[in-house]
Formats: structure tokens, C-alpha cells, sequence
């Protein structure tokens, strides 16, 4: 499957004669299963229309950036944030240079710097504009920003000079893309997560758990398996189609949950406990189902769970690393701290549950990874682009 498959990928399109190979971009991007939306700069709309823009992406295509309109269906930091991946294609000189700066001056310049995405140029423009001191220092500090600079090619240009600064065919562009989300960093390690709720029972219909959607812990497991992992998945009741290439390990309850990750993680390289367990099941479920008391008050005692991430850092061949959540509503960052050295963890990953864009359930999360050497923010992005930080940062840090 692509690596651009259902990613959320920002076309920028700016004002030059190759703008209308964005078109092309956009298609080719789109049969590569990505959702696709257009931001044009006022040069670009010179070249190419909105409309063709939108015709082929299936979405608005954003142009102003002080638009009510526009800003009122998704505005330009909403749009920042939508996004996975921003590539500029083609990128003039001047954006170059306006990007460099780090200049807000129009929705493309202002997107790319308010975006927590990896961001991409494609440079396009005449070989004497290309070859000059300024643009060449642009590029160079932008590569240096993270920047990939995709192209340009050499060749004939449209002006009828002959040298580099032709646009990358856009097949080529969707190649370095795809490359760019591929990564091997867990060849051949093997990995447990567990994920989602579980369910303690009351009786044979009533059972106490939680709001955990099993998104961030499915996410962790499909990030885990593109970058090559043997993952097992050991999870709650949730509703969500498996990851590709990850075995799966439906259970129920804590108890079955914490049996399931004490057998598989026993010399696992790495262990990731995201589920949100019960803390507390009913002492003795009831066998049949409880009928209403009229009157008085219903009664139930309940036990403590085990704590199955602790429990795994006990195991006598323990996994090589064990990272954990922490999902909090207050002191999100004392609680973590001091949950991270209580469980004998390698990472927490501190998670404010009472923000509603990061709650459980949202599509989107914020977080914070607190390890021995220390502290670092993820911003606001996609649970998928989050599982692919988190799973960077915890591959940097296995023995190789
Ligand atoms: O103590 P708290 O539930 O906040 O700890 C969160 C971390 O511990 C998560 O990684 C969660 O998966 C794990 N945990 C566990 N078993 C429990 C409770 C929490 O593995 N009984």
C-alpha cells in the first residue's frame, strides 16, 4: 500500500509557468489514496484555476488569506493543522526567499509556518534565478530548517534557457513524498501495545469501563508495523478495523488483558501500554443478571486491577523498553513525572484528557514525552502523525 494512503497532504501551488503541474500533482496524489486539499497564491490563480484545483481534489481550494468565507469554513490554522505533509510545488524564487525569512505575508507563507507538518518544496524557476548566491543560501537554510527540497530538475525551460531549475516531474515528487514516509527504524524488532478500554464485568449484561476509543494505541501499532516491527496488538473491545500487518489479540477484561501482555512481552524489544485499563472490576460478578432493588441503594465492591504495565517492567527478561500513557485532567505533567518512575517506565507519553481536542475518542492529540533525559512537546497533529513521533523518538533510544 502507498505510504501516502488517506494521509492529509496540503498542495501549495505558487506563481510560476510550472503551476499548472500542480494539477498533475494533485491527481497523482489523489490516486495514491491521499485526501488531498490546494492552497494557491495569488500568482498561482494567474496560471491555474481554483476550479481546476478543486475539481481534482474533491475540496475547496484555498486562495486569501484574510477571507471570512473561507476562514469560516476552515481556516488557515485549522488547515496548518489538517495537515500531514505540506508540499510546495512548484516554489518560486520569491517564496523561497519569503520562506527563508519566515514571512507571513499570504495564506501559503502563513500556512507553512504555522503547520507542525513536515513541510516540502519543490523549486521551479529560471537557471540564473536558481544559480544565484540568494537563492542558493535560501535553500541551504531551509534544508537546514528540515526542509526537503525535492528538485529541481535540469533541462529546457519554458523561457528557452537550458539548465537546472525545471519543476520535478510530478510523478517524481509523489516518489520522494512516498520515500519520505517510509522508514525501517523497527526492522525486525518486536513489539507489543496494548490499547482501548476494558470491560469489567457486573453481571452477564452490565459491565463498568471507560471512554477510550483505541485510536492512539491502533495508531502506535500501524506506525509500528510501517516501519517494519513484528507487532502484536492486544486489545479491548473498540471500533476499529485492525492496522494492516499487526496480530491481532482481541480481550476483554484487565485480567485477561494484563495475562496477554505478560506472555507476550517477555523479551519483546518494546512494549507500549496504551490502553486505558480499569482501574477497579466488581469483586464478584453476579452469574445471572442483577434485578432492580426497588428502594434501596445497589451495593458493589470492587477490587483493584492489576497494573499490567508494572508488571511487565518485573518480568525477568523484560522488554528492552516500556513506554506508557498518562492520560490526566489536572497536573498533567506532575502526575506524569511521577507515574513514569512509580511503573519503572522508559517513556510516558503525558496526554491532557480534559482539552476536548484531546480527549478520548478525538481525531487529533497533543503530547508530552518525559524520559530519563528528558522532556519533549509534540504539537497538536493527527494520532497518526503523533504514533510516527512517538515511535521515532522510541526507536532512537533501542539498543540497535
Ligand atoms: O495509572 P494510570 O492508569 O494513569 O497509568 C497509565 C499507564 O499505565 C498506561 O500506559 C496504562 O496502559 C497503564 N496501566 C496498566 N494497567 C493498569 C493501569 C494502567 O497497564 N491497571
Amino acid at each position: 500500500m502507498s505510504q501516502l494512503n488517506q494521509r492529509h497532504i496540503l498542495v501549495a501551488i505558487s506563481g510560476g509557468i510550472a503551476a499548472y503541474k500542480g494539477a498533475e500533482l494533485v491527481r497523482l496524489l489523489k490516486k495514491q489514496g491521499a485526501v488531498v486539499r490546494v492552497v494557491l497564491s495569488r500568482g498561482a490563480t494567474e496560471f491555474i484555476t481554483p476550479l481546476t484545483l478543486q475539481a481534482l481534489s474533491g475540496e475547496p481550494t484555498h486562495t486569501e488569506l484574510l477571507d471570512e468565507a473561507a476562514e469560516a469554513g476552515m481556516g488557515h490554522i485549522e488547515l496548518a493543522r489538517w495537515a500531514d505533509l505540506m508540499i510546495i510545488a512548484p516554489a518560486t524564487a520569491d517564496v523561497l526567499a519569503r520562506l527563508a525569512q519566515g514571512r507571513a505575508d499570504d495564506l501559503l507563507t502563513t500556512v507553512a509556518l504555522a503547520t507542525p507538518a513536515p513541510v516540502a518544496v519543490a523549486p521551479a524557476m529560471n537557471q540564473q534565478m536558481w544559480s544565484h548566491a540568494a537563492t542558493q543560501e535560501n535553500v541551504q537554510l531551509l534544508a537546514s530548517r528540515n526542509i526537503q527540497i525535492i528538485g529541481p530538475d535540469a533541462g529546457e525551460q519554458a523561457c528557452g534557457d537550458v539548465g537546472p531549475g525545471r519543476l520535478l516531474e510530478p510523478d517524481g515528487i509523489v516518489a520522494a513524498l512516498n520515500q519520505r514516509f517510509e522508514n525501517r527504524q523497527l526492522e525486525g524488532k518486536r513489539v507489543i501495545i496494548t490499547a482501548g478500554p476494558t470491560l469489567e464485568a457486573i453481571d452477564p449484561v452490565r459491565y463498568l469501563s471507560n471512554h477510550s476509543s483505541g485510536k492512539m494505541g491502533y495508531a502506535l501499532a500501524g506506525a509500528c508495523a510501517a516501519a517494519g516491527a513484528q507487532v502484536a496488538l492486544i486489545s479491548g473491545p473498540v471500533q476499529l478495523a485492525p492496522p494492516d500487518r499487526v496480530s491481532m489479540h482481541p480481550v476483554t477484561s484487565a485480567e485477561e488483558m494484563c495475562a496477554a501482555a505478560l506472555s507476550l512481552a517477555e523479551g519483546a524489544d518494546l512494549f507500549i501500554g496504551a490502553a486505558a485499563v480499569a482501574d477497579y472490576r466488581p469483586e464478584s460478578p453476579a452469574s445471572t443478571k442483577l434485578k432492580k432493588q426497588s428502594g434501596g441503594p445497589l451495593t458493589l465492591t470492587l477490587v483493584e486491577n492489576p497494573d499490567i504495565i508494572a508488571q511487565v517492567t518485573q518480568l525477568p527478561n523484560r522488554p528492552a523498553l516500556v513506554a506508557g500513557f498518562a492520560a490526566e485532567t489536572t497536573s498533567v505533567l506532575v502526575h506524569a513525572r511521577e507515574k513514569r518512575v512509580r511503573k519503572g517506565l522508559d517513556m510516558i507519553i503525558a496526554n491532557d484528557v480534559a482539552d476536548p481536542q484531546t480527549t478520548f475518542g478525538s481525531e487529533q492529540n497533543a503530547v508530552h514525552l518525559i524520559t530519563e533525559a528528558g522532556e519533549r512537546s509534540l504539537p497538536l497533529a493527527s494520532k497518526r502523525v503523533i504514533a510516527e513521533q512517538i515511535i521515532s523518538a522510541l526507536a532512537a533510544q533501542l539498543p540497535h
